[in-house]
């Protein structure tokens, strides 16, 4: 089964803990936690400290996605927040190599994401130390904007590098996951699907969450 990742993002910020808590109730699968350093992206949400507070709150696994400037500067920080993968953007790190072998050192799951201007190429390097492959389907810096379908045949073509190659990371997609892309997703290959806005404003995020996982048939 797809797995679904609830993005704390479009969740009541004064209510995180209890929010956080109820996200395994709901049948989510990981929490997907959005930085935004107000300099990679416009936006400014929150870091390693809220990271550390909502850790008490879950027993799921903490899935960082990282939209700042030198993230290599914050691997230390969020493996003793209690991340258990870290995602940062190739368009941010000159050294993507150098910093993927870091975050595995530290003990946690090395993510790399994608815009959705920037091809699979761009990580084709790197994929066999890679544990997770973020593409995005919406532009870094905000929750609530809409699918960009273009985005899916770099899901098809990580997929069948995967294969080729025997590599492992699992294909992860973020931004305008709703009830009708989620299926698009699937399709195409994603084994992690990221949702704020459809999940968290939904009259029923566990019925939501049910749905999206039933997208992969
Ligand atoms: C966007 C974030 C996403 C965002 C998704 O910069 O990386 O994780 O929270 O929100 P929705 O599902 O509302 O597009
Ligand atoms: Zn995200």
């Amino acid at each position: 089964m797809i797995k679904i990742a609830p993005s704390l993002l479009s969740a009541d910020f004064a209510n995180m803990g209890e929010t956080t808590s109820r996200l395994s109730d709901w049948g989510s699968d990981m929490v997907h936690f959005d930085v935004m350093d107000g300099t990679f992206v416009p936006a400014i949400t929150f870091g390693p400290a809220m990271c550390k507070a909502i850790r008490a709150y879950t027993k799921l696994p903490i899935d960082v996605h990282i939209m700042v400037e030198h993230p290599e500067t914050y691997i230390e920080q969020f493996k003793d927040a209690g991340a258990d993968y870290l995602t940062f953007h190739v368009e941010a790190d000159r050294h993507a190599h150098r910093t993927l072998q870091a975050i595995r050192k530290a003990g946690m799951k090395a993510g790399i994401a994608l815009n959705p201007a920037t091809p699979v190429e761009m990580v084709e390097y790197v994929l066999s130390i890679c544990d997770l492959v973020l593409v995005m389907s919406v532009n870094p810096g905000a929750g609530g904007q809409s699918f960009i379908k273009e985005v899916l045949p770099k899901v098809e073509k990580l997929k069948a590098l995967r294969e080729k190659n025997g590599y492992n990371y699992e294909i992860e997609m973020d931004g305008g996951i709703n009830e009708a892309t989620s299926k698009l997703a699937a399709a195409s290959g994603a084994d992690i699907l990221v949702s704020g806005n459809a999940v968290f404003k939904a009259d029923d995020p566990k019925e939501m969450i049910a749905k999206m996982h039933l997208a992969k048939k």
